[in-house]
């Protein structure tokens, strides 16, 4: 038995060394082989989304609640709201849940954010601007805009007059073929779409 295992081995290897040279040929002859290389250590806040700007910037933002992240806030910009939920008490502070990520200098740059965007959704408009709404407590039916811009003076901003129809969370946003319109539909445990901007105020209500 042990004799058999071990005669399968030099097969074994010898099929995997032939793989590895039938990729290592693949990848040659489309140009594509390329390297991982780290160029920050750390972005200072979490990831949960990531969006890649038409400016070659890259737009990144966690949930607010998740407590501190590497940026104090610089004085004067808006903290995140604070509701009387548990788990936004954590955020106590005025830290950034957002950052801009600057691909041609390899810098970054905290925004903004301030209400909650986890589980939130997103799209894009035609003229390059992020539309993002949705997520979870007071975060849950906002709308929020980040529009890129050259002198990297832009920020999130979040409409206090208009929001969406019901709270949604993990809703599918999709821009409409006009770039200006975008549709969301659903949410955990809702059964319903809207439109953004809206051209009646009942427009898309089941
Ligand atoms: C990441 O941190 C390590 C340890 O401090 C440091 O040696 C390295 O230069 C850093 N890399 C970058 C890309 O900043
Ligand atoms: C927020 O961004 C949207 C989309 O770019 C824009 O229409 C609106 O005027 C902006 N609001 C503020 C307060 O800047």
């Amino acid at each position: 038995m042990k004799t058999g295992h071990f005669s399968k081995f030099p097969i074994v290897l010898a099929l995997l060394l032939t793989l590895r040279s039938a990729v290592k040929q693949i990848v040659a002859v489309d140009g594509m082989s390329g390297t991982w290389e780290l160029l920050l250590n750390s972005t200072g806040v979490v990831a949960m989304h990531v969006a890649l700007t038409h400016l070659n910037t890259v737009v990144l933002y966690d949930q607010t609640s998740s407590g501190r992240s590497a940026y104090h806030l610089p004085r004067g910009l808006p903290c995140p709201s604070v509701s009387t939920d548990a788990d936004d008490r954590k955020e106590s502070g005025c830290w950034a849940h957002s950052m801009e990520y600057d691909v041609a200098t390899n810098t970054i740059r905290p925004l903004s954010i301030r209400t909650d965007t986890w589980c939130s959704s997103g799209s894009f408009l035609s003229d390059g601007t992020l539309e993002q709404t949705g997520g979870y407590n007071q975060g849950a039916r906002r709308i929020r805009y980040f529009r890129p811009c050259a002198d990297r003076n832009c920020d999130w901003n979040e409409s206090s007059s208009t929001f969406l129809a019901e709270g949604r969370w993990y809703a599918t946003n999709q821009v409409l073929p006009d770039g200006e319109r975008v549709i969301i539909v659903g949410g955990l445990n809702v059964f319903s779409y809207e439109f953004i901007p809206k051209s009646r105020d009942d427009e898309g209500r089941l």
